[in-house]
């Protein structure tokens, strides 16, 4: 039996270098090891926790799907598809939320930093905050326990969420024995926490990201304006504390990498090591370019695919959804 991986990124904005680094990147190469059953997938019902907007969700959502195929995902390996094309997550999102006691919810942490800033600002604490926000984790226990998942590679931030599915899975086994598989995270130790433009964490709440598939003109613009101190192009600079060397490293080979760690050492200009990382990047990055700006082009294309994904996926759901609701007494024949 091949082990469930399973994960779901949410279209509230241009993926991101960051976003690709975190969590596409090491979630393909699972995808790639035969061990693996992957199941990927546009978590769209996440996203409409933010996005009010029509156009924003339509092309947004079109634009996670086309990122996985651009960068190699293959549907025909790995179930792949969009979250709001199978219902059966939202039935169990409701089980679910019966067994999830709402001090946990409290304790998530995207609700309870913005209580945190509503309190420091003199707001009321919820405002601003709508139930999808703050049940935000029960639907993504949901997303992973239904497909019995074991493993789930995501970003740092997405810990605690992956540990309140956890909480959630074991209250209910305990109510009603075995019957969740206790899914596990798996994050990217080395690259965690990429910077940004700024050098703080490159995020879309920080506006500082650099798109995935920005085009090369604007690409070189944006590299350009990561921040730099004002030291001569002929002084030492320590690469392990250099924006420019983190981005650099995760797109060239070993030996490049190398190759720039010494000339950092032995002093390299700001604007000429902007210049080789833009080059690196621009290589990296050319082809699935291509692909993704073909895919957002075919729209039904996209489309087909996708639900071609939701129905293998139901395949799956739709039986164990069955078992479940069978355990609880909601038994219909
Ligand atoms: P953002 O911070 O831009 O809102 P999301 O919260 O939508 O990004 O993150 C989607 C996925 O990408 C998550 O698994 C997250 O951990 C990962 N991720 C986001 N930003 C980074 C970053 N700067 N470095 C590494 N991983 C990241
Ligand atoms: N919450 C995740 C994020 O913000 C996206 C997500 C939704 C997810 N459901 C999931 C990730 C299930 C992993 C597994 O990035």
């Amino acid at each position: 039996m091949k082990k469930q991986v399973l994960t779901g990124i949410k279209p509230t904005g241009r993926v991101h270098l960051g976003n690709y680094i975190g969590a596409i990147k090491p979630a393909l190469e699972l995808a790639g090891n035969e061990l693996y059953q992957p199941a990927y997938f546009v978590a769209d019902y996440h996203g409409l926790t933010k996005i009010h907007d029509k156009e924003e969700m339509n092309q947004l959502s079109r634009g996670i799907a086309a990122t996985w195929l651009a960068l190699g995902l293959d549907p025909e390996k790995a179930i792949f598809y969009r979250q709001s094309d199978v219902p059966e997550i939202f039935e169990l999102s409701w089980i679910l939320a019966c067994f999830s006691p709402k001090g946990l919810m409290n304790r998530a942490h995207a609700y309870k930093s913005i209580v945190e800033e509503n309190l420091h600002t003199g707001r009321e604490a919820d405002t601003g905050v709508n139930m999808g926000v703050f049940t935000y984790p029960i639907l993504m226990a949901a997303d992973i326990l239904l497909f019995q998942t074991e493993i789930v590679p995501v970003g740092k931030d997405q810990i605690q969420h992956v540990e309140i599915a956890r909480d959630i899975a074991e209250s209910f086994n305990h109510t009603y024995g075995e019957t969740f598989t206790l899914p596990q995270y798996v994050i990217e130790e080395e690259t965690a926490v990429l910077p940004g433009l700024d050098g703080r964490k490159m995020s879309k709440s920080y506006n500082n990201t650099i798109p995935l598939f920005e085009e090369p003109k604007k690409l070189q613009k944006l590299i350009n304006k990561i921040k730099t101190d004002s030291s001569p192009p002929e002084a030492p600079k320590d690469p392990d504390d250099s924006i420019i060397f983190s981005l650099y490293k995760e797109f060239a080979t070993e030996l490049q990498t190398e190759e720039m760690r010494n000339r950092f050492l032995t002093g390299i200009g700001w604007g000429e090591a902007k210049k080789e990382l833009f080059e690196v990047m621009n290589v990296h990055l050319e082809e699935p370019r291509e692909r993704y700006n073909e895919l957002m082009a075919s729209p039904d294309k996209l489309n087909e695919m996708l639900l071609h994904g939701a129905e293998k996926a139901r395949k799956k759901t739709r039986p164990f959804l069955e078992e479940v609701k069978m355990k609880i007494g909601i038994i219909h024949s």
